[in-house]
């Protein structure tokens, strides 16, 4: 099984980050220094990924301009022998082949994935939520690929998260096959403490097979009255096999203000200009 597309769905409204998310897309806020989507679109094409299609609405114009050239900048950064800015600018543009379709109506992320029925056609493909950003090693879409290789499956990334977290997530039902990786068995979305398999959350990643579009088409609307990604899954991971991957890294929830700032500390603390920088402000900032 060879993964060569991804779908990132960005349709979303960004409620939970207003006001700054009123005219700019969430998935533009600057990260330290790169917008959120370029995370998500550089761990997709260090996983092997090519094509790559972004679920977008009629709000979002700011993402397509951010992949295309800007020859009026381009030409100024030339001309002034600024190399690296120029680099960078043009990096952006040629990270992969993007393509774009629009959600012309939220209804829910299940319907958000169902617009890449024609991009996709049937091969496997990754998903990888818009709004989460991993910080891991080996990026989580490559550990989810190669277990989907492995096992001859669909596969979804997963996390233990808090038992009172559980209920914003979808919940897993899983039995062990081999150390972090489980057979999913069934899930579902927002569960509440009586309504939950475990504890193990779906996070954002997945690889799946081109049944899901069949079976989105024939989903009603489930929780908030969208139609939602997990009520799809449950059915499909009772027609084919589907693994579940406890994955290596840290997962950050960037469309709210917590994870958000999380994220932002983390990837400073990495960065080459300002992470020692920000450690000692920190530290400054600590002692009172
Ligand atoms: C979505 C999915 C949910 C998943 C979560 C985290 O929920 O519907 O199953 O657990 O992302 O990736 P949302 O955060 O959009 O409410």
């Amino acid at each position: 099984m060879k993964v060569t597309k991804a779908v990132i769905p960005a349709a979303g409204l960004g409620t939970r980050m207003l006001p700054a998310t009123k005219t700019v897309p969430k998935e533009m806020l600057p990260l330290v220094d790169k917008p959120v989507i370029q995370y998500i679109i550089e761990e997709a094409v260090e996983s092997g990924i090519e094509d790559i299609l972004i679920v977008t609405n009629r709000a979002k114009s700011a993402m397509d301009d951010y992949f295309d050239y800007t020859p009026e900048l381009e030409d100024r950064l030339s001309a002034a022998g600024k190399t690296e800015e120029l680099e960078a600018v043009r990096r952006t543009a040629d990270i992969a082949n993007i393509f774009y379709v629009r959600q012309k109506e939220t209804r829910g992320l299940g319907h958000a994935v169902w617009r890449a029925k024609r991009f996709v056609g049937d091969e496997p493909f990754a998903v990888l939520l818009g709004d989460d950003v991993m910080m891991a090693e080996t990026p989580v879409t490559k550990q989810l690929i190669d277990a989907a290789e492995r096992y001859g499956a669909s596969a979804v990334g997963t996390q233990k998260v808090l038992p009172e977290a559980i209920s914003k997530y979808s919940s897993l039902k899983v039995a062990p096959l081999d150390g972090r990786i489980f057979r999913v068995e069934d899930m579902n979305e927002k569960p509440t403490p009586e309504e939950k398999f475990s504890d193990y959350a779906i996070l954002g990643r997945y690889v799946l097979t081109r049944e899901i579009f069949d079976i989105l088409e024939n989903t009603p609307p489930g929780h908030g009255g969208e139609i939602q990604l997990t009520d799809g899954l449950k059915t499909l991971c009772k027609l084919v096999p589907m693994v579940a991957v406890d994955f290596e890294g840290r997962r950050y929830d960037t469309g709210n203000l917590k994870g958000f700032l999380e994220a932002t500390i983390d990837f400073a603390l990495r960065n080459d200009e300002v992470g020692a920088w920000l450690r000692e402000f920190i530290e400054e900032k600590a002692r009172g």
